[in-house]
């Protein structure tokens, strides 16, 4: 069952998005040499709390982190720790805001410091392909539209969407009815309605598309050591361009 939300409960899902996005952008601010992935987490989870949310990831399955930071060849599911960046690394930072009874999905790959051009390059595709991909995100369209879409444009440029993780609706909960791939035939899938909610997150390989989950049980990175990279927001399908709830606002 794919749910509609109501003007009601977009309100607030605008809300939840906005923490959500700002959570994102103040990640990205801390990426730099010399910082470990467990203070960016201190600083996010602070972050959310702050504006009286709740950080959706945390405890979720058993998740230990407010945010996923996945490093170079991990893809996503990065969990929080000791590890310090250093320059070149690439960092996805994946945050989620939980208020007033809905969720804010969102996630962007950051540069440390200089990174090489290829990295430079994944980071683009990636956040390019989520673009293209909304492109095709209206009323009447189906959801394998958007998820044909962003695999034409990231396999156009050389790289290769992730088949093992898939995005999805988003609301009252984080995951929610339908999947959202980033790969398959157009034409297909539920047909996209106004007041549907979605977490659309291309999650790129610059190598191979087949991932491994490491004994964690979470970090999962490319199964050739390749870079990733991942680009994630919520969305909300109306008859026209539909509206990216994680906005900062700003
Ligand atoms: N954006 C990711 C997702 O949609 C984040 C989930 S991390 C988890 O699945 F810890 F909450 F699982
Ligand atoms: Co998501």
């Amino acid at each position: 069952m794919i749910s509609l939300k109501s003007s009601r409960e977009i309100e607030l899902m605008r809300r939840a998005g906005r923490i959500t996005a700002q959570a994102r952008t103040l990640a990205g601010k801390l990426v730099r040499p010399g910082v470990t992935t467990l203070e960016i987490d201190t600083q996010v989870r602070k972050f959310i709390e702050g504006q009286g949310a709740v950080p959706s990831f945390l405890n979720y399955n058993g998740y230990p982190g407010s945010a996923c930071i996945s490093v170079n060849e991990i893809v996503i599911h990065g969990i929080p720790d000791h590890r310090v960046l250093k320059e070149g690394d690439i960092v996805s930072v994946d945050v989620g805001a939980f208020i007033d009874g809905v969720h804010g999905d969102c996630a962007a790959t950051f540069p440390c410091g200089q990174v090489s051009e290829e990295a430079m390059a994944l980071i683009q595709v990636t956040e390019q392909s989520f673009w293209e991909g909304i492109k095709l995100a209206r009323a009447g369209n189906r959801v394998y539209d958007i998820s044909h879409a962003v695999q034409q444009y990231v396999e156009a440029h050389g790289c290769s969407v992730v088949r093992d993780f898939v995005g999805h609706g988003v609301g009252h909960k984080l995951h929610e009815a339908p999947e959202v791939p980033n790969f398959g035939p157009a034409g297909h899938g539920p047909r996209l309605q106004p007041g549907m909610t979605l977490a659309v997150e291309p999650m790129v390989c610059a190598g191979d598309w087949h991932v491994r989950v490491l004994k964690d049980g979470w970090t999962t990175v490319t199964a050739d050591g390749s870079l990733a990279a991942h680009y994630e927001n919520t969305i909300l399908i109306t008859e026209g361009v539909p509206e990216i709830l994680t906005v900062t606002g700003e």
